[in-house]
């Protein structure tokens, strides 16, 4: 694992282990870090990249958390472990539960998970139980579980989660060769990952390895923004939203676990907070496909979306280095995508027809 040179594992000595030999690893982490010149051009910005963590074994950032997870869980020796999840989560656990053969129970609020991940958890071997309720439900389910010693939960309230997802604000540095961004915006639904990749950047900072820190900027969907409104009121306390919605499944959240920590790294950073429509994520995650290759999901297409926003409203400065984070995979979501796509043009195999239809 030391000669690892990418991925999370290559910062073994920044990471909780006690026992290296009880790594569980699908080899998450290494993800691109796109430098985006056409969407730079195009908004008027000097320097924009894309951290994909799209691009993990399972397509999300989850996996950074589940194989310090899961690892962890390998220590104590525990043989069941669970989540709540909008998907991603529950995706990338059931993965991680299979490869260190242990079993995986997965509550899931009923009709609002993304087709593919939902596949994803049914086809790694978990235990899905759909809930008729929403993933806040669904969270004070798997807690009572935790409490009553039935599961180990592996949500990120559990802090080796955000152990594992640290690694972002690592890869980051490494890849800019150093120099820190002067800011980083990811979209937030449970909390957890601005969290961890603001401590990232303060471990490193700490030893000495990077100078200064990003502004941590957290983007929610408008339907779903308590630390969006505590951080308009300028206050630290949230006041949780009963009924979350937003076309953004996987922050369809309203009562964030780790609201505390984010709302620490958003104030200590001198970070923001702003939410962004369902149109407009839509629009972002459309214009990343179609101007830089990016295919996201929608949750992740809401930083790109509180990008354009923050420009617009004067927040950004169009000088900064800015490092947007892209959460997921679109091919999660791919039932989102066709809704808002253009129909394929259908025709009889005739060359005439065809000279036709491209001639248009
Ligand atoms: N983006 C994606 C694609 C996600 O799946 C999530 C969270 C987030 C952003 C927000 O991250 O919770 O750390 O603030 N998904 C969780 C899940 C809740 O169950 O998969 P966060």
């Amino acid at each position: 694992l030391r000669k690892r040179r990418i991925g999370v594992w290559r910062y073994l000595e920044y990471l909780p282990v006690k026992d290296p030999k009880k790594i569980v690893s699908l080899w998450e982490g290494g993800t691109p870090l796109y430098k985006c010149d056409n969407l730079a051009k195009k908004l008027g910005l000097k320097e924009l990249y894309v951290k994909n963590e799209g691009a993990n074994p399972t397509g999300s950032f989850k996996d950074r958390g589940m194989t310090m997870g899961t690892t962890r869980a390998n220590e104590l020796g525990v043989e069941i472990i669970g989540c709540a999840s909008t998907g991603n989560t529950s995706a990338s656990l059931a993965a991680y539960t299979a490869k260190s053969n242990k079993k995986c129970i997965v509550l899931l609020p009923s009709g609002n998970v993304a087709l593919g991940k939902l596949a994803q958890a049914m086809f790694y071997g978990a235990k899905v139980i759909q809930i008729n309720g929403n993933f806040d439900d669904a969270m004070d389910m798997v807690k009572e579980l935790a409490l009553q010693g039935k599961i180990y939960l592996l949500n990120s309230i559990n802090p080796f989660r955000l152990e594992g997802q640290k690694t972002i604000g690592f890869e980051i540095c490494d890849q800019l060769d150093w120099e820190v961004p002067d800011r980083v915006i990811l979209p937030v639904g449970n909390a957890g990952n601005i969290s961890a990749i603001w401590k990232g950047f303060k471990e490193f900072k700490e030893t000495g390895i990077i100078d200064k820190l990003p502004k941590m900027t957290g983007i929610q969907a408008e339907g779903a923004k308590p630390i969006v409104e505590a951080f308009k009121k300028g206050v630290k306390e949230i006041i949780p939203e009963e009924h979350p919605e937003t076309i953004a499944t996987a922050i369809r959240i309203g009562n964030p676990v780790n609201y505390t920590k984010a709302m620490d790294a958003i104030y200590s950073s001198n970070g923001f907070a702003d939410s962004v429509n369902d149109e407009e994520i839509t629009k972002a995650q459309k214009l990343l496909a179609q101007t830089e290759g990016i295919f996201v999901e929608p949750a992740s297409a809401a930083s790109i979306a509180g990008l354009i926003k923050l420009i617009e409203t004067g927040v950004i400065d169009k000088n900064e280095k800015i490092v947007c984070i892209t959460t997921g995979n679109g091919l999660k979501d791919p039932d989102a995508a066709i809704r808002v796509s253009d129909k394929p043009i259908e025709i009889e195999c005739d060359m005439d027809i065809l000279n036709d239809v491209i001639n248009e």
